[in-house]
């Protein structure tokens, strides 16, 4: 069985459109698939409740509790390894709100992906929402890509569009890009899933 592990910092709501694509589409039969851990790395994330609820495997790897970045991704990757003994397993990012260290991110390199809300390669980083209304933009949008060791770069996987419309504020923008995101996401790991 493939593992998949997926990486929370929050409410989850990509992670449980994962969940749901993955049962929905039978990932377990067809591409031999599993959600193998939820792990986050705040131990009040709500997407934890909701994983623990629904009789899924969690962990919390809580960063405040280790010296460096470096500390916490050793501790990262051995949460992650520990229900992965092949090396397989895919890591999903799902609004974790971590930066990784390129030796964390080389380990995985790959099979490491991420969602970011942003129609990249433009508004990497933090607040894209409202970077988006303030430069005028008429889209915004959001998109699945691999990691690599620099900060959302790596292979675009799925992107979506979505309009900016007159009073957008950052959350009605967020909103609306959300609903994108339940799509791309789900659909750009099935295609890694169906690739081998
Ligand atoms: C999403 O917009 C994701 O792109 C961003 O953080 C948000 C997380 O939402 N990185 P959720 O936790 O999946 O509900």
């Amino acid at each position: 069985m493939r593992p998949l592990v997926i990486l929370i910092s929050g409410a989850g709501s990509n992670m449980q459109a994962i969940v749901r694509a993955a049962e929905t589409g039978r990932w377990h039969e067809r591409y031999r698939a599993a959600v193998a851990r939820v792990i986050s790395n705040r131990p009040d994330a709500r997407g934890l409740a909701w994983a623990a609820e629904q009789g899924m495997p969690t962990a919390v790897v809580d960063h405040r509790a280790f010296p460096s970045r470096e500390a916490f991704d050793a501790a990262l990757a051995q949460t992650i390894d520990e229900v992965d003994p092949a090396g397989r397993a895919l890591v999903i990012l799902a609004g974790f709100m971590r930066i990784l260290t390129p030796g964390f991110v080389q380990r995985y390199e790959g099979r490491i992906v991420n969602i970011h809300p942003s129609l990249l390669p433009a508004f990497p980083g933090l607040h894209t929402h409202q970077r988006a209304i303030e430069a005028g933009c008429r889209f915004g949008g959001a998109t699945v890509h691999r990691v690599t060791a620099e900060l959302d770069h790596g292979e675009y996987l799925e992107q979506a569009v979505v309009p900016i419309l007159p009073g957008d504020t950052p959350d009605t923008l967020a909103a609306r890009v959300l609903t994108q995101e339940h799509l791309i996401y789900p659909r750009a790991i099935e295609r890694l899933l169906a690739a081998g």
